[in-house]
């Protein structure tokens, strides 16, 4: 019995992507630059994070206004303790349809796999920029080896978390050199490569539009070897336009949020480690959930918060993205989860 809710352009709310933690082991350039994301940076104190208890609630209260997707993010939502448990009790939500959790796979053994699997996860994405060591190594800027992430893959395949999706931020002079050998690697493997825009998402990575390299070229850069065709949606409002190759090699995704926005489908909210929701990924500031919860209120005040919040929503960032745009203020990449 869900009431769903629906904004001001007339998108209703169907996913809620929850960033369990804002640390990450990784220090990637387009996300947490090592000099913004130092020795010294304040990251939340543990009793600033949203306990499973205070999670699932509020997961069952979105719930009950039509969401049926979840994603797990963070930071590295791996390094949240005992994240197998969360997915357990999000998995007994009445309503919730889908779960699935976006790693850099550092973290993700035969074991956490399986476990996660148990648990009820669904679905798992990979992040991996580049198939050679020296340009992913500079790109996560801690030398994680691309092997150990390979393995990780591999561990959600056996773990029957397949296909996995794969995700690459292509970046201008970086790895766009990649583009295609990523292409071919998982070619016939039955798993998802995702080439994603370089975005401006936070105020720390420096973004600029000569970085991004374009969704069409990305697309021209493999269709030149193998011929591709695009294919429907699996659901309106997907992130990525998936293609499938000519000869039957399987499926890709291009995710093009600087070239092609896709707001006008936009059916996401987005939970912060804190209990803060951003009806955007780049909203400068969320609404407090973690207060409401603490002082004790109701599910029914719960919602009924939401859906003021939700019923007044007109974000379209990026259908309005200019140079000047990205100055604003905006919540960082690595704290909402992307
Ligand atoms: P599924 O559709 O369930 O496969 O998940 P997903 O593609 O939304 O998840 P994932 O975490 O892999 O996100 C892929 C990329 O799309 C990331 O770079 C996200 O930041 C980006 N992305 C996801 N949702 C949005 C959105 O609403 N707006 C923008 N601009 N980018 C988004
Ligand atoms: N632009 C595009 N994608 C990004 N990601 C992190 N930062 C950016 C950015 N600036 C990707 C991560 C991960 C996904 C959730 O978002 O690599 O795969
Ligand atoms: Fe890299 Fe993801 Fe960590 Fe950001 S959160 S630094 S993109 S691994
Ligand atoms: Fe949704 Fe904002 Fe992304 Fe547009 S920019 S698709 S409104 S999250």
């Amino acid at each position: 019995t869900a009431r769903p809710l629906m904004d001001t352009l007339g998108r209703a709310l169907v996913d809620l992507r929850i960033s369990v933690t804002d640390r990450c082991n990784f220090r990637c350039r387009y996300c947490m630059p090592r000099e913004v994301f130092g020795p010294d940076f304040a990251f939340l104190p543990h009793e600033d994070l949203l306990t499973f208890e205070e999670i699932v609630r509020l997961s069952s209260v979105f719930a009950k206004a039509g969401v049926k997707k979840l994603r797990i993010t963070g930071g590295e939502p791996l390094l949240r303790r005992d994240l197998e448990q969360l997915i357990a009790m999000l998995a007994k939500t009445p309503g919730i349809q889908d779960i699935a959790l976006t790693t850099n796979g550092s973290l993700l053994t035969q074991k956490r796999a399986q476990d996660l699997k148990e648990a009820g996860l669904r679905r798992v994405t990979v992040s991996l920029d580049s198939l050679r060591d020296e340009v992913f190594m500079a790109m996560n800027d801690v030398r994680f080896p691309v092997q150990k992430v390979l393995e990780a893959i591999r561990a959600a395949e056996a773990a029957g978390l397949a296909p996995v999706k794969i995700n690459m931020v292509v970046k201008r002079g970086v790895n766009e050199q990649d583009v295609l050998e990523m292409a071919e690697y998982f070619r016939g493997s039955g798993h998802i490569v995702r080439y994603i825009e370089y975005m401006d998402v936070g105020n720390s990575n420096g973004w600029r539009m000569d970085d991004v390299v374009p969704a069409s070229e990305i697309l021209e850069r493999i269709h030149a070897k193998w011929p591709l065709h695009a294919i429907a949606p699996h659901r309106p409002g997907e992130v990525a336009t998936r293609y499938v190759y000519d000869d039957g090699g399987g499926e890709i995704g291009i995710i093009a949020s600087v070239t092609r926005a896709f707001c006008g489908t936009c059916t996401r909210a987005r939970l912060s480690p804190e209990g803060q929701l951003f009806t955007c990924l780049f909203s400068g500031r969320g609404h407090d959930f973690r207060a409401r919860l603490r002082r004790g209120e109701t599910d029914e005040q719960l919602f009924d918060y939401l859906a003021s919040i939700w019923n007044i929503r007109r974000d379209r960032y990026s259908e309005m993205r200019t140079e000047a745009t990205h100055r604003r203020k905006k919540v960082e990449m690595s704290h909402i989860g992307g």
